[in-house]
């Protein structure tokens, strides 16, 4: 099949990429022209365990290539997936500017085009009612009457976790479809089957497929600011809550994953989501209370990190610290939302002189949104915590899980990386 993809961010490469790999003919359309020239020379604008292998193999095959042209990409596609950002809007709702510029650029273009069969797919995380009411109608409303009928939309949510995508794709617990005909339900189903058994693919209507997604998201986010108050709790009465949770995870009704406590969660996703999904059952008159805590408790936890050093110390004015850990999550560059970002922001409003502040990957990313002349950004582990003997761990990067880096260190960690069974003095956020 011949695939477009409209987006070639983090999730449309990751797609169309991976489609590759099952003989499909992928072409990506981007608005960023170095991206486009960037891919087609095989160079991925993301990093991605895998991606640039199969990237490059695609192109020696030459069943990929990018543009920035919806013309040249859409007189050759069967189907198109839009893969563009909804970002939040600064009250925490979505902003679908992008998707109405897609809807846009498509109509302007099937209306120099002869009709034939199209299927279109959502493929971008948007609230219950976009797909039809914003995206659907927009296009309806724009296109010549004869392409009505040929068109098929479809919405088809993405679960893929940044810094194991590909492998995500490849091996997805389910994969979600929801469509308005039987045409483009069966197109999806057939691209899919190549992937996975028929028992893990979820038929059904467009809205719930869009809801399916936010409700995930939720629930994922949810765990973690539950393990997180359990973890304050537990923190309290002296238990480490890893060990609870270990007991709790073991109930398969509930099931250990995301109830690792800490600082809590951060990315491009979970809190915009659980924001959006707030923001939207609000204007339908729901309360939402468990969003609402959900990410109450996750604002709160940096700063908890932060009260155990001001109870050692009883102030942190004039002090010199290390923040291990920039990234939202280990094995990625990416710092939106990162709540290392926080935790730092937190140690300076309570007057710490100055942080030196280190991570194997995310420090330029850091740098272009936390620029102040008391942070230090060291080029490696060693000369950062050869700076201040008072460390803040705020990311689990493999690197910082040796504990003799610790030796003669006071240790606040806020993600379980190490025992502390060499440093001078140990304290664990939730444990
Ligand atoms: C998340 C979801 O896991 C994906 O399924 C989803 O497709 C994606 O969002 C998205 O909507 O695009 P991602 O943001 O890449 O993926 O990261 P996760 O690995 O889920 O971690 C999110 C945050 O939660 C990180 O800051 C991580 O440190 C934190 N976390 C995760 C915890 O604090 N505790 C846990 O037990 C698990």
């Amino acid at each position: 099949m011949k695939i477009g993809i409209v987006g070639s961010g983090y999730v449309g490469l990751v797609t169309g990429v991976c489609f590759t790999l099952k003989d499909h003919e992928v072409i990506l359309v981007d608005v960023v022209k170095e991206k486009v020239d960037a891919i087609n020379k095989g160079i991925s604008p993301i990093y991605e365990p895998g991606l640039d292998e199969i990237l490059k193999e695609a192109l020696e095959r030459n069943i990929l290539r990018a543009t920035t042209s919806y013309e040249e990409m859409m007189k050759e596609a069967d189907v198109v997936f839009i893969a563009v950002p909804t970002p939040s809007k600064p009250d925490g709702s979505m902003d679908v500017r992008f998707i109405e510029a897609v809807a846009k650029q498509i109509v302007e273009t099937l209306n120099k085009m002869e009709p034939r069969n199209l299927v279109f797919v959502m493929k971008s995380t948007v609230l219950p009612g976009t797909t039809e009411n914003i995206f659907k109608a927009l296009i309806l409303a724009g296109i010549r009457d004869e392409w009505k009928g040929k068109i098929s939309f479809t919405m088809n949510p993405e679960f893929l976790r940044e810094g194991m995508a590909v492998e995500d794709f490849l091996n997805p617990d389910r994969v979600v479809i929801g469509a308005d005909n039987d045409y483009g339900r069966e197109v999806l189903v057939k691209i899919y089957r190549d992937f996975v058994d028929n028992e893990k693919i979820l038929i059904v209507p467009i809205k719930v497929a869009e809801l399916i997604k936010y409700a995930s998201n939720a629930f994922l986010s949810m765990k973690i600011s539950f393990a997180n108050e359990i973890g304050n709790l537990a923190k309290s009465l002296g238990i480490d809550v890893y060990e609870v949770m270990e007991g709790v995870g073991m109930d398969k009704r509930i099931g250990r994953a995301f109830l690792n406590a800490g600082l809590g969660f951060g990315g491009s996703c979970f809190p915009k989501d659980v924001s959006a999904l707030l923001n939207f059952g609000r204007s339908l008159g729901h309360e939402m209370k468990l969003l609402e805590a959900t990410l109450e408790v996750n604002k709160k936890q940096p700063s908890k990190l932060v009260d155990l050093a001001l109870k050692r110390y009883r102030s942190l004015e004039g002090k010199e610290v290390v923040v291990l850990g920039l990234a939202f999550k280990p094995n990625t560059d990416d710092v939106r939302e990162s709540r290392a970002l926080e935790l730092i922001k937190e140690l300076l409003e309570k007057g710490v002189a100055k942080v030196h502040a280190y991570d194997p990957k995310a420090i330029d990313n850091a740098k272009t949104v936390l620029d102040d002349e008391r942070i230090i950004y060291h080029n490696s582990l060693e000369s950062a915590l050869g700076s201040a003997d008072i460390v803040f761990i705020a990311t689990e990067w493999q690197d910082f899980a040796d504990e003799s880096l610790y030796e003669g260190k006071e240790v606040f960690d806020g993600r379980k990386v190490i025992k502390g069974e060499k440093a001078k003095y140990y304290e664990g956020i939730c444990w």
